[in-house]
């Protein structure tokens, strides 16, 4: 495999494509935004030049990475003559089944597609493709040049050719991939978020305060932070949504939602992102600067 194209140029996808070039892929970072396109390479130069400050890049290796990447506006452009397509598009089941219908009309016959969802199921996805066997979810984690796991879910029908084949890019990548099954959360989020949620349940039931459960978390387990601050940096309305995502799939209640957090979602209290959610971040001027702290 060699050239890659990453859809969706915004948080995760500039990652993506940032790691895909850094390791001499050739990428075509696609958006329908051009402001995010921008944006996204804007990220990427200032992630490198971080890496360069510390000596562990070449001045050298920046332009290489920074000339591996093409950016385009329309998909079709994009995926023609790519091996792997990326999918890091918004959280919508809609729009995902939308794009790889497309992608899986206009991308080369053998290209492998892939998506970074964090909560939709792979097999639903691979379903409205007429190559299910080469449909795969490769969940990479934020911040995506840092983060050394990706979660490789495995639809109904993805073959194990294609299995091995994400594996390995995965390892030339320098990350450390783990081959998990598709249901409802995969394994990352379908632990994670229930803790989440019995925390914010914690606090909900009175049992001790905000600072108290992150506290009993960070020093008492080594948690490099608290769950309630994990959650404002991933977003109370992404919590939400992927909860939901299980409590539906599962049809268990142990995965309902705790209604602090849906209450504090419909207030518009959504963490780092909006300036408050457990924490109050509106005396920080970024809420970026907030974020980059805990990672
Ligand atoms: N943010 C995280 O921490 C995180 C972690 C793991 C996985 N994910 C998953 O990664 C995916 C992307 O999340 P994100 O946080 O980067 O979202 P984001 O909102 O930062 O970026 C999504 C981008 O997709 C673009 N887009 C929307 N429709 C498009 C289309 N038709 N064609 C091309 N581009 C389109 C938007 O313009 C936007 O720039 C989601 O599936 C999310 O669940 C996110």
């Amino acid at each position: 495999m060699k050239n890659i194209a990453v859809i969706g140029a915004g948080t995760m996808g500039n990652g993506i494509a940032h790691v895909f070039a850094q390791n001499n892929f050739k990428v075509n970072l696609i958006d329908i935004s051009e402001e995010t396109l921008t944006k996204g390479i804007a990220t990427i130069t200032k992630n490198l030049d971080r890496l360069l400050a510390k000596d562990r890049i070449t001045e050298d290796v920046k332009n290489k990475t920074l000339q591996n990447i093409t950016t385009f506006t329309s998909i079709l452009e994009g995926i023609k003559n790519t091996d792997l397509v990326i999918e890091a598009a918004t959280e919508n089941v809609d729009l995902k089944l939308k794009i790889f219908k497309q992608i899986d009309s206009e991308a080369p016959k053998d290209a492998i597609l892939a998506t970074n969802t964090s909560s939709i199921s792979i097999t639903k996805i691979a379903a409205v493709t007429n190559r299910p066997e080469k449909v795969i979810g490769m969940h990479f984690m934020n911040p995506v040049p840092i983060m050394k796991l990706v979660e490789i879910i495995r639809g109904y029908s993805t073959s194990d050719e294609v299995t091995a084949n994400i594996m390995d890019l995965s390892k030339k990548l320098g990350k450390v991939p783990v081959e998990v099954n598709d249901y409802p959360g995969f394994v990352a989020n379908r632990i994670l978020m229930p803790m989440i949620n019995e925390a914010i349940e914690t606090l909900y039931n009175g049992v001790a305060g905000v600072y108290e459960i992150d506290t009993v978390l960070k020093l008492g387990m080594a948690h490099p932070m608290g769950p309630l601050q994990l959650a404002d940096f991933i977003g109370l309305d992404v919590c939400l949504f992927i909860l939901n995502v299980m409590y539906d799939g599962f049809k268990n209640p142990k995965y309902a939602p705790c209604p602090l957090l849906i209450n504090m979602v419909q207030a518009g209290k959504l963490g780092v992102k909006s300036g408050e959610g457990f924490y109050d971040y509106s005396k920080h001027k970024k809420a970026e600067k907030v974020a980059s702290q805990f990672v």
